[in-house]
């Protein structure tokens, strides 16, 4: 480990462990070393990552046995069936309760190994390596494992924390253009939701950061992870606080499922659903108008949509946020702007205001 990397320690009620940030980590035995303990290892990544990066990590895990499981690549897979491969593979490979799983790739591959070593023997040690940008801010922070229903996203699943992640920022260089941008999306919404300076550093930095400068990376990836540990650490079970995470995600999620889901990347649709929520805050007499251009400036220099897809009505969007779910009690909740870089979670909002929004906003004909 060269001393350019972060360490960061994540607090969570019942462990703590390390989130590891920077260049070339992934073959490095020295960084495995302190969180293995037993002597088997089994690797599960999929199609598209396994051919870039499977030989580094083997690599650096000679001294151990290692097994392997590549899936299929794409949301679709995030299944039960293709779960199972893995639970399949351990124990056809007699794995026991001090074995590791390590997931390698983006979040579809972290949410369904740490699934999978969550239920394997009710429990064994678990590695993330994060290899998208929104895979190394968002989904490897915070616990939450699981796969998909055919009658919802992420509806079976466990609270279950790794041993350590390794966040390499190397591998963001295979990454396409497209992906960064959805990653920036979350990076975005942590300087919104209680980061105001983040939010500053951002604007003076997202240009290099779309180059993908190293050390900027570093430093963003850094930040949204301890300010997503921050929330998580106050809220693990996601009672209160943790719905923060979710600005821009009541309106994204309506983009997702009204378009389709694969049109729009799920951070593209955050990327728009910012931009609403800040419309609306700003209607709310909340943010000022200033505030919500550069906020808009902001996601579009990151290479974001920053308004809806025309094709929704706002009587769709209407509809598809009343499924979603925060809806508690029938009212819908949604995350706005009490300021600029404070976010609060609430139900008491103008629901006149919200139709304007969505009649209004970013309409080609608004
Ligand atoms: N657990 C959580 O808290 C949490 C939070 C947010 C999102 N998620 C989940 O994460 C998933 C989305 O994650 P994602 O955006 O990383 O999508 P993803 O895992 O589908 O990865 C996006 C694409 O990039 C490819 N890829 C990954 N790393 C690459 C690399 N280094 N170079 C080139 N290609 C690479 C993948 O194979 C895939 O095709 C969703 O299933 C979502 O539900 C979970
Ligand atoms: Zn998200």
């Amino acid at each position: 480990m060269s001393n350019q990397t972060t360490i960061l320690n994540v607090n969570l009620a019942e462990r703590a462990y390390p989130i590891y940030i920077g260049m070339d980590l992934i073959g490095d035995s020295a960084i495995y070393q302190p969180h293995i303990h037993g002597q088997q290892v089994l690797i599960v990544s999929n199609t598209t990552v396994a051919p870039l990066y499977l030989e580094s990590v083997r690599s650096a895990l000679q001294a151990y046995k290692v097994e392997t499981v590549i899936l299929p690549d794409g949301e679709q897979y995030k299944t039960l069936a293709v779960w199972q491969q893995i639970i399949d593979t351990l124990l056809e490979k007699r794995f026991d309760r001090r074995c590791t799983v390590i997931g390698l790739g983006g979040g579809v591959v972290g949410d369904m190994a740490g699934f999978a070593a969550a239920c394997y023997q009710r429990g064994v040690y678990f590695i993330q390596i994060p290899t998208t940008l929104l895979a190394q801010v968002d989904s490897s922070v915070g616990g939450k494992t699981g796969v998909n229903h055919p009658l919802g996203k992420n509806m079976i699943g466990a609270f279950y924390q790794p041993q350590c992640v390794i966040a390499d920022i190397r591998t963001l260089g295979t990454l396409d253009g497209r992906q960064l941008s959805a990653g920036l999306a979350e990076v975005i919404k942590y300087g919104l939701i209680g980061d105001p300076d983040f939010f500053t550093w951002l604007e003076q930095n997202m240009d290099g950061l779309m180059a993908r400068d190293q050390s900027l990376l570093t430093y963003a990836i850094e930040r949204s992870c301890s300010d997503k540990a921050r929330v998580v650490a106050a809220d693990e079970r996601e009672a209160g606080n943790r719905a923060l995470l979710n600005l821009g995600h009541t309106f994204g999620h309506a983009i997702e499922t009204g378009m389709g889901y694969g049109e729009w990347l799920h951070g593209e649709a955050v990327g728009a659903g910012i931009c609403m929520a800040a419309d609306f805050s700003r209607r709310s007499g909340w943010i000022t108008e200033s505030d919500q251009a550069r906020i808009v400036s902001l996601i579009a220099r990151a290479g974001l949509p920053v308004r809806p897809p025309d094709s929704i009505t706002a009587e769709q969007f209407m509809q598809l946020m009343s499924v979603d779910k925060k809806v508690l009690a029938q009212k819908i909740r949604l995350v706005l702007m009490r300021q600029l870089g404070y976010s609060i979670v609430t139900d008491d909002f103008d629901p006149d205001l919200l139709r304007v929004t969505l009649n209004e906003y970013g309409r080609a004909t608004g």
